[in-house]
């Protein structure tokens, strides 16, 4: 190795940065997550000569922000942004290959394409499909090109020279992973390479004010390829993730300088794109579950938006050892919390059985008011006894079985309503409703006891 090169091993996981490998990210513990970096002593120099003093400026003398959002009229992705596309903003959408990380990215060019002037343009840079490929795409999606321009080309610098003379209102890139730089010695796809070209549309982006959307792809642990480390470069930070069985899209921002984090997009994969799903209040519930014990259906809240669940719990003799407890879509600490509070708190007996629990369809919840659905579910499965379709189950369960308040009550209560529930297990607390039948329940072996 030459003088003026040397080596750090960054986490691709946590991004923590090592002197020396180790099987073993030391920060984080995941294991076989460290990536050689190297930082050549010309970077290395640029990092010391530090000489131009910084401009301190007066906070009083700065307009505030206005944000003119490009809105993109896909509603879904506009909410999940918090209102649109901000001009001068970097945005990474990540997701699995196969996701249809490609499919939202040609929409969005479509429907922005449709609202700027006829002088202006977007420019979809395609690292990795042919021209004629990327073609067939937006003809499957019935569109037209008006206004889009298309670069195949994998190298930053002849990208952002040709970016450069087009002037356009818009750059998508698919993917990052496949730009690279001939200025960096490290092999395209390095972390290097993709952290120093995400870099480079960065400064185009803000020195243009021109919005940029970078797609990323993440493997199916949500490491090794690269945009974890990306994350904090960029200014909003979007996941585009799916469950097995089902042709929805969840759109979620895990970073976003321009808005919340809070919201969730629904979008379903149909043969002609992605579809927003605009009331997505019950899209989670299975219909044929419905006469098995063991379902009970709750509601969650996703930014500002209700979603009714249905939890599923099946319980049965342990046949050897410990019994197990599985969750998917729930975290399974919790799970065993809530086994314990039902075995001491009630007089029902899990220590000899295995409990699964799931959350029907792929999501994955934290919102604890959920708790109590959990616990009906489960002793429903254990009493073989159906707990009515009918009714929505809220509360989150302490220690010591006392089921207590949960958040936006009114909120969870409403979309139920208007979903044609007809009655509300709920904590002891002042609530109305005009249709739905209010049953109160301090504890969780109260609630138990009664269905
Ligand atoms: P794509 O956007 O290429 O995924 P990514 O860029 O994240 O790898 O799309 C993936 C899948 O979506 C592909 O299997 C085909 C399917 N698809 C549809 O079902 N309908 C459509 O209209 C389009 C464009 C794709
Ligand atoms: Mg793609």
């Amino acid at each position: 190795m030459s003088a003026g090169i040397s080596n750090i091993y960054v986490c691709t996981n946590c991004d923590a940065q090592l002197s020396k490998w180790s099987g073993r990210c030391l920060e984080c513990g995941a294991w076989g997550t460290l990536v050689q970096q190297t930082i050549t002593s010309k970077e290395k120099e640029e990092r010391k000569l530090d000489i131009e003093p910084a401009v301190a400026v007066d906070l009083s003398s700065i307009e505030s922000l206005k944000l003119d959002r490009i809105k993109t009229n896909i509603s879904e992705f506009d909410r999940v942004m918090g209102g649109g596309i901000v001009p001068g903003s970097v945005i990474l959408i990540a997701g699995e290959p196969g996701i249809g990380k490609s499919t939202i990215l040609a929409q969005i060019a479509q429907k922005v394409s449709e609202q700027i002037k006829k002088n202006q343009n977007i420019i979809y840079i395609s690292g990795e499909e042919s021209a004629v490929q990327f073609k067939d795409r937006f003809d499957r999606l019935n569109y037209k090109y008006a206004n889009l321009k298309l670069i195949c080309e994998t190298n930053v610098e002849k990208i952002l020279s040709a970016v450069n003379k087009e002037k356009p209102s818009l750059i998508l890139v698919d993917s990052i992973q496949t730009i690279y730089s001939a200025n960096l010695p490290s092999e395209a796809g390095s972390i290097n390479q993709i952290r120093y070209a995400t870099i480079k549309f960065l400064e185009y982006a803000k020195k243009n004010n021109v919005a940029t959307i970078l797609v990323g792809h993440i493997t199916k642990d949500g490491q090794v390829a690269g945009p974890k480390s990306l994350e904090h470069i960029v200014d909003t930070v979007l996941y585009l993730e799916s469950e097995k069985s089902q042709n929805y899209r969840l759109l979620r921002a895990t970073k976003n300088r321009f808005g919340s984090v809070n919201e969730l997009g629904i979008f379903e994969m149909t043969g002609v794109g992605l579809k927003e799903i605009l009331n997505p209040g019950a899209i989670f519930i299975e219909e044929q579950t419905a006469k098995i014990p063991g379902s009970v259906i709750s509601c969650i809240m996703e930014g500002t938006r209700p979603f009714l669940l249905e939890v599923q719990a099946l319980t049965s003799k342990t046949i050897f050892g410990y019994p197990q407890r599985k969750a998917s879509g729930f975290d399974l600490n919790r799970l065993q919390v809530l086994a314990t509070v039902l075995s001491k708190r009630t007089k029902i007996n899990l220590t000899n059985q295995d409990i699964i629990l799931n959350i029907v369809g792929g999501m994955r919840i934290s919102d604890p008011a959920v708790d109590l659905a959990v616990c009906l579910a489960i002793t429903s499965s254990l009493n073989n006894k159906i707990v009515d379709r009918q009714t929505i189950v809220l509360g989150e369960v302490g220690l010591g079985g006392e089921v207590r308040a949960v958040t936006k009550l009114k909120d969870r209560l409403a979309e139920a309503e208007k979903l044609g529930f007809k009655t509300a297990i709920v904590p002891n607390l002042d609530v109305k409703t005009s249709k739905l039948k209010i049953v109160k329940v301090k504890s969780v072996g109260e609630a138990v006891a009664n269905f």
